[in-house]
């Protein structure tokens, strides 16, 4: 029997094996009015050692995307994926996970996702495929050998099935945690800093894998530290700082909305001071006086920048060469979470 012949694989990762083309992995973010699959409504959490880790946090995830959490150390990031997967319970609040209420409707909705934890966590003893396949069998889903295979596969484990786990190195470990995450056929995983740690091919890797997985129908949701992580793959951004979702926005709206642009302009001749005349554009100095750098809102009606030039012409400063940058997510969340410390 083929693969695809299995009634118990789900159809998006049934459609792969059958051989059907992928279209490319951009192109199936979801829409954006697409329904929600995690709805989080005013969940906060306060440990026991009275630490607010979670203020009330408000979240819809929509089906089929794939959504960062991008926050620093101890922002709550892995409290809340924690409540959602039925490890924390939550001070108040309610989630609904494909349908199930986390708490009312446990079972069904733990069915339903995946949890690839921070922390490495691997029986040493156990074989690849023995821990992937008695997790399924945990979950109470039947065996199926070519679904066990398909996943070990993809995550390029199959050549591996038959060894221990603790003959495994770090990047295998971590792939056969998301292969013990997708046993029981989750339509939601979760990864939990899915790179921490891992060296920069592992890590392209491990992002490939990602956006195959949400090909295959799964909606991801991610944490990292990692901008350049949530910059490579998210459809969308939360940013979550000291317990508080500060924004949640499209990823490609973010940058665009809050993005800066620079402006270089190599000068001619060196200058020791902004002339006066030049004040308005608030104007830096650069390069031994070589360069002079005009940071503008590019969105802005008026950048600045014809005017700027005009100006510059009149008072005879010349420049050889000009070239501009765009602030990149890593500079609009160092703000916004600078902004937060003020
Ligand atoms: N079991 C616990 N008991 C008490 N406090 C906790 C517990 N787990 C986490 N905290 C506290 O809650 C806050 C949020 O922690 P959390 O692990 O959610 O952060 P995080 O964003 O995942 O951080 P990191 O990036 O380091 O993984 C921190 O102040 C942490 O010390
Ligand atoms: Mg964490």
């Amino acid at each position: 029997m083929s693969v695809a012949d299995n009634a118990e694989i789900p159809s998006a990762l049934a459609r792969q094996s059958a051989g059907e083309p992928q279209t490319g992995t951009r192109a199936k973010s979801a829409p954006a009015d697409a329904p929600a699959i995690v709805s989080i409504k005013n969940v906060s959490k306060t440990y026991a050692t009275g630490v607010q880790a979670l203020k009330p946090v408000n979240l819809d995830i929509k089906r089929g995307e794939i959504f960062a959490l991008l926050g620093p150390n101890g922002a709550g990031k892995t409290t809340l994926i924690s409540i959602i997967c039925g490890i924390v319970t939550p001070s108040s609040g309610t989630v609904i996970a494909d349908g199930h209420d986390i708490l009312t409707d446990y079972r069904a909705a733990r069915m339903k996702i995946g949890l690839v934890p921070q922390e490495l966590t691997t029986d040493r003893f156990e074989t690849v495929i023995a821990t992937t396949t008695f997790l399924r069998g945990l979950y109470g889903r039947p065996a199926n050998r070519d679904y066990v295979e398909k996943v070990l596969r993809d995550l390029t484990l199959w050549e591996k099935r038959r060894d221990q786990l603790q003959t495994l190195s770090g990047g295998m470990k971590r792939r056969v945690m998301i292969a013990k995450a997708l046993s029981h056929e989750p339509t939601i995983l979760f990864l939990d800093e899915p790179t921490a740690g891992v060296d920069v091919e592992l890590r392209r890797d491990m992002w490939n894998l990602v956006l195959r997985l949400r090909d295959n129908g799964v909606t991801i949701i991610l944490t990292t530290h990692y901008i350049d992580e949530a910059e490579e793959m998210a459809d969308r951004i939360g940013v979550i700082n000291k317990g508080e979702l500060i924004l949640v926005e499209d990823k490609n709206t973010l940058i665009k909305k809050l993005g800066k642009k620079q402006l270089t302009l190599h000068l001619q001749e060196p200058m020791t001071t902004v002339p006066a005349e030049l004040a308005e554009w608030n104007l830096s100095l650069k390069a031994e006086g070589h360069e002079l750098d005009y940071t503008f809102d590019a969105n802005a009606e008026r950048t600045g920048v014809p005017s700027l030039l005009r100006r510059m012409a009149d008072l005879g400063i010349g420049f050889k060469d000009l070239n501009t940058t765009q602030s990149s997510l890593e500079d609009i969340f160092v703000s916004l979470v600078s902004d937060r410390k003020k």
